[in-house]
This record gives structure tokens, C-alpha cells and sequence, in this order.
């Protein structure tokens, strides 16, 4: 059985304590942290950049998964790479050169993450996946948390068979919940980020209640 991780997105955490926030969750049993950076551009809505990145890196002990919702990527792969990110997904519906965009990702020392919208078919990733250490699934249109999940079964499948026995992440990106998240495992996704399901309840001073989430998911 594949093991799988669960990576808290902090866009549903604290803004006020990221820091805090990223040490409680690793603290309750998180695998990765997923950080959400979003332009106003690519998608509607606007978090934070680089330099935020770089200031959580030190809080994070284990893998920050670092998911851009921007276009252009390619001018801001080296601060993200040296903003910390272990893991960098660039979507491949933000730009024409999401060929050259992993190249430079794994150039900058980055595992290369490729994400996929919902309207985007598995086949968009099938000449890029010796480019590729992650499958980046969106079961939500990006942009805004708390969303209601949409069904990729079929496209997860489909993307296990294409990766066969290549080292590649299969992640999914939205409305994962205790619900939904047996559904993608079982698909092949190995990777759940989950944002409002791991951290509703809970907050730094009392933060019991994430461990519970990231266990019931
Ligand atoms: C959506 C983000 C997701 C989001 C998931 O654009 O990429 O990572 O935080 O949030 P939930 O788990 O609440 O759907
Ligand atoms: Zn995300």
C-alpha cells in the first residue's frame, strides 16, 4: 500500500502567525507543508510571495510544497527557489513554455510539481512527465479555500497509468476531507493537501484539534 502524506495548506491557517501555525501542524502529524501563492492575475485572488515564503522556511522542519497560482513563473523561480521551497508547481495552463518553466525549476534545485485545473485533461502532462517529480490535481477551481470538491477520479487514474513506475507524486489540491480523501487514495493520488478540514477547530494555543483532523482525513 502507497503511504500517504498530508499536507496542511496554510491558506486556511492564521495569516497573522504562519510561523506558529507551520511548527502546530508539523507538530499534530502533517507530512508537507502546502503554501498557496496567488497573484490576482492568474487566478482571483491575491496571498503573499516570496519573501513570506522565505520567512516561514525556518518554521518548517520538514518539506514546504510551495504551489504558484501566478503568471508569468519563470521570472520568480529563483526567489522561490531561494526562498526555501522543496517542491515547486507551476500550473501548466499559466503560460506556453511549461516545458522550459519545470526545466528550470529542477535547474534552481527544486523538485518540479506540474498542476493540473479541473477543465485541463491528464493528457496536457504526458511529454513532460521525465521533467516531473509531482502531479499537481485541482479537485477545486484555484483561488480561495473552502471550496466544494470536484470529482477527478477518472483523470487520477489515468495519470497513475501514464506515470507507471516513475517517481512521481500524484497530489490533490482541494475540498480533501475525511469524505473525499479515501476516494483520491484509492484513485493513486498519494499527496492531500488539505486546508479548512485540517485546520477548523484548532489554532496555535490550542492546536490538539489539527492533529485530530489530519488523523479523520
Ligand atoms: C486552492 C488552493 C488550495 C486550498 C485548499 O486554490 O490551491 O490549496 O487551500 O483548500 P481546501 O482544503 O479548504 O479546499
Ligand atoms: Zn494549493
Amino acid at each position: 500500500d502507497r503511504k500517504i502524506k498530508i499536507a496542511p495548506s496554510i491558506l486556511a491557517a492564521d495569516f497573522a502567525n504562519f510561523g506558529a501555525e507551520c511548527a502546530a501542524v508539523e507538530a499534530q502529524g502533517a507530512d508537507w507543508v502546502h503554501v498557496d501563492v496567488m497573484d490576482g492575475h492568474f487566478v482571483p485572488n491575491i496571498t503573499f510571495g516570496p519573501a513570506t515564503c522565505a520567512a516561514i522556511r525556518p518554521h518548517i522542519k520538514g518539506v514546504m510544497d510551495v504551489h504558484l497560482m501566478i503568471a508569468p513563473v519563470d521570472p520568480y523561480i529563483d526567489a522561490f527557489a531561494k526562498a526555501g521551497a522543496d517542491v515547486l508547481t507551476a500550473h501548466v495552463e499559466a503560460g506556453p513554455h511549461i516545458h522550459r518553466t519545470l526545466q528550470a525549476i529542477r535547474a534552481a534545485g527544486c523538485k518540479a510539481g506540474v498542476a493540473l485545473n479541473p477543465g485541463t485533461p491528464a493528457e496536457a502532462v504526458a511529454h513532460l512527465l521525465d521533467l516531473t517529480d509531482l502531479v499537481c490535481v485541482m479537485t477545486v477551481n484555484p483561488g480561495f479555500g473552502g471550496q466544494k470538491f470536484i470529482d477527478m477520479t477518472a483523470k487520477v487514474k489515468t495519470l497513475r497509468q501514464m506515470i507507471g513506475d516513475r517517481p512521481i507524486h500524484i497530489e490533490i489540491d482541494g475540498g480533501m476531507d475525511p469524505n473525499t480523501a479515501p476516494l483520491m487514495a484509492r484513485a493513486g493520488a498519494d499527496v492531500l493537501v488539505a486546508g479548512s478540514a485540517v485546520f477548523k477547530g484548532g489554532s496555535v494555543s490550542d492546536p490538539a484539534p489539527y492533529g485530530a483532523n489530519i488523523r479523520a482525513i
